[in-house]
């Protein structure tokens, strides 16, 4: 099981890069859209920080246009994953940049049907998201259970990175049901690493401490 960070703050890359805990990251349109930047300019940067797969996703419906963003932006940096959308212009753009060997991450995934069809395209990594099905009343870690099942059954090469994580739990739960990699927003890193016995343990060694550091 792998992190990777779900963010295109530059800031959040460096300090959750700093941990030592993820090893990719992803972004989306969104996301790009909540820092306001240049979108190519982003990546890059993320790359110069992060040595590990960096999602960035394509805006074209069709699939020549598909591709063509994906050669450009794989030409990057060699950390560069194509982030393709779920629908039928997207799995023919998939399966053109499996054979030229560009690596994929099909994105917007919410049924074990399209994740199937994204393995058979050839995409490196699919990406259920599990808040946006929680989000309307379908409970999204029984798509990570059943993806996972496939994958394992069939002996598929595709990862997958459970996505749309919206609370620490999903990524215990992504965990356990056998999900390759978990994206995380940096709120909910942050999150992971906190406990209050753990700030209550280090306050209470703190303090015996003094009792005795100049004996
Ligand atoms: C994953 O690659 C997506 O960027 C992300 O997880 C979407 O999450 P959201 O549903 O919180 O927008």
């Amino acid at each position: 099981m792998k992190l990777f960070l779900d963010s295109a703050n530059i800031n959040e890359v460096r300090e959750a890069n700093a941990l030592g805990v993820i090893s990719g990251v992803t972004t989306n349109p969104s996301l790009i859209a909540k820092e306001g930047r240049n979108f190519r300019q982003v990546v890059e940067e993320i790359t110069s920080i992060v040595d590990g797969p960096i999602s960035a996703e394509v805006i074209s419906l069709q699939a020549e246009g598909m591709i063509q963003e994906a050669r450009e932006l794989a030409a990057i940096h060699r950390n560069i994953v194509i982030k393709i959308p779920m629908n039928a212009e997207g799995l023919k753009a998939t399966a053109q940049l499996h054979k030229e060997q560009i690596r994929t991450n099909v994105t917007l995934v919410f049924s074990a049907n399209q994740g199937l069809l994204a393995c058979l395209a050839g995409a490196t990594y699919i990406s259920p998201f599990v808040g946006r099905l929680d989000d309307i009343g379908q409970d999204g870690m029984v798509l990570i259970n059943q993806l996972s099942e496939i994958i394992g059954i069939h002996d598929f090469p595709t990862e997958i990175i459970s996505a749309s994580i919206r609370h620490p739990l999903h990524v215990t739960e992504s965990a356990r049901a056998g999900a390759h990699i978990a994206t995380v927003p940096y709120k909910i890193l942050q999150q992971m690493i906190k406990h209050p016995l753990t700030d209550s343990g280090i306050e209470r060694f703190l303090k015996d401490w003094e009792t005795v550091k100049d004996k």
